[in-house]
């Protein structure tokens, strides 16, 4: 749909608004969470009001009609209320659906809410949970979350390295733009390139020119997780479907084999030219975390200690959550201007009032552009790229719902 919306786009918007908007979405999106919560102690159950359900198929007969999840459960909540649960054949499942009830779950009870349900497709994306986005809440995982926190912050503040990045790559991306003149063009292959490209940067420190065979296997193995994982499937509610031919888990294994083999080749090249200084990217700060900063790691795995499979899942993640997200959103604020050139005019007139035409715009720029900012946060919240987020499991019983 997103393709279709943008196939007419052409070359109207400004490099600066451009570049900004690229900075500011890359920068800021690091911090960005948001969640859906279902649960799997039917706790209170009698107090929550539930969908009807069958043995076996528990609510699913309920939850058709075509609607995607999202408008689906805010269509449900108008009959049931902001908080409901229903069954995911026999998964008891609550469904939040008020800004105060997930601000309960995800921030003040976050600890209660920090699971993460076992699902067939994730299990293999990420070698049964050694990454951190589909992983339970462990103290391993806190510790692996802290270290890629820190990671992070290699490329964040106090360092201008992300924005450097960035940076370098909106001038190529407004080249490609421009080039194609007063024709209209689909821009999505430019930014997802680009953002893959950026990704690709912080985790493996490699940059690709346009066309290279490496970044387009990259671009490839990542577009065919995406699809398959966001289709989900029966496969992860009833996982023994698995025993019966299924397309889209075959190429979900396909991809994950050829990422695998990349990310691979990307960790031995890293551990054969790491030094003692300064990590170069993700994958360097990671080894360095992986040793607590001293040499070799000893050869027999602690129950605390983050395997060469923590590594690569991380980074691997890196592209799972990092590419789609950025460029989607990308691509709707920039759809979104295109329909409404007077809100794209006063972006440009923020921007020259507070930044001028003289150099680039930069992350510290920030808190000059508010409304610029609004445009982004509303791009945001009226297309989000992943409104039911990733489920949450319960990991104890706990007080909530007001
Ligand atoms: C527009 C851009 C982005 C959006 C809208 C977005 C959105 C989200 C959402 C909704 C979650 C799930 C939160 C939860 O259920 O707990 C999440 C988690 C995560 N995202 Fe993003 N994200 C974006 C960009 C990125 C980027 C660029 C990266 C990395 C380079 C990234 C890495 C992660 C990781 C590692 C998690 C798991 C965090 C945890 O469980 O603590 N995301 N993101």
């Amino acid at each position: 749909m997103l393709t279709c919306l943008l196939s007419f786009l052409s070359p109207s918007l400004s490099p600066s608004v451009l570049i900004t908007l690229f900075t500011v979405v890359v920068v800021v999106l690091f911090l960005t969470t948001s969640r859906l919560v279902p649960v799997t102690e039917p706790l209170a159950r009698g107090s929550i009001p539930c969908l009807p359900r069958l043995p076996f198929l528990g609510s699913l007969p309920w939850l058709g009609g075509g609607l995607p999840p999202h408008l689906l459960f805010t269509q449900m909540s108008h009959r049931y209320g902001p908080l409901f649960g229903l069954y995911l054949g026999p998964h008891y499942t609550v469904v939040i659906n008020s800004h105060q009830h997930a601000r309960e779950v995800l921030m003040q009870k976050g600890k209660d809410f920090a699971g993460r349900p076992s699902m067939v497709t994730t299990n293999l994306l990420t070698r049964g949970g050694k990454d951190i986005a589909f992983s339970d809440y462990t103290p391993l995982w806190k510790h692996h979350r802290r270290l890629v926190h820190n990671s992070f912050t290699l490329f964040g503040e106090g360092t201008t390295r992300l924005q450097d990045i960035v940076l370098s790559e909106v001038d190529s991306l407004c080249v490609e733009l421009l080039s194609s003149e007063k024709q209209g063009f689909d821009p999505s292959s430019a930014v997802t390139r680009a953002v893959t490209n950026i990704i690709c940067t912080l985790v493996f420190s490699a940059t690709y020119r346009h066309g290279d065979a490496e970044l387009q296997e990259v671009i490839q193995y990542n577009n065919g997780i995406v699809e398959t994982i966001a289709r989900g499937g029966l496969v992860d509610i009833y996982p023994w479907l698995k025993v019966f031919p299924n397309k889209s888990l075959s190429k979900l294994k396909k991809c994950i084999t050829i990422r695998d083999q990349l990310l691979t080749r990307k960790l031995q090249e890293h551990k054969l030219s790491r030094s003692d200084g300064e990590p170069r990217d993700l994958l360097d700060a990671l080894l360095k975390g992986q040793t607590g900063g001293q040499g070799q790691k000893s050869s027999e795995p602690k129950d605390d200690e983050l395997t060469d499979d923590h590594v690569l899942m991380t980074a691997a993640e890196t592209f799972g959550a990092g590419v789609e997200t950025t460029s989607t959103t990308l691509l709707w604020i920039l759809a979104y201007l295109l329909h409404h050139p007077e809100v794209q005019e006063r972006v440009q007139k923020e921007l020259d009032e507070h930044v001028g035409s003289e150099r680039t715009v930069t992350i510290s720029d920030r808190g000059q552009l508010p409304y610029l900012n609004s445009v982004i946060n509303e791009g945001m919240r009226i297309r989000p790229v992943s409104p039911v987020l990733i489920p949450h499991t319960a990991m104890t019983n706990s007080r909530t719902f007001s």
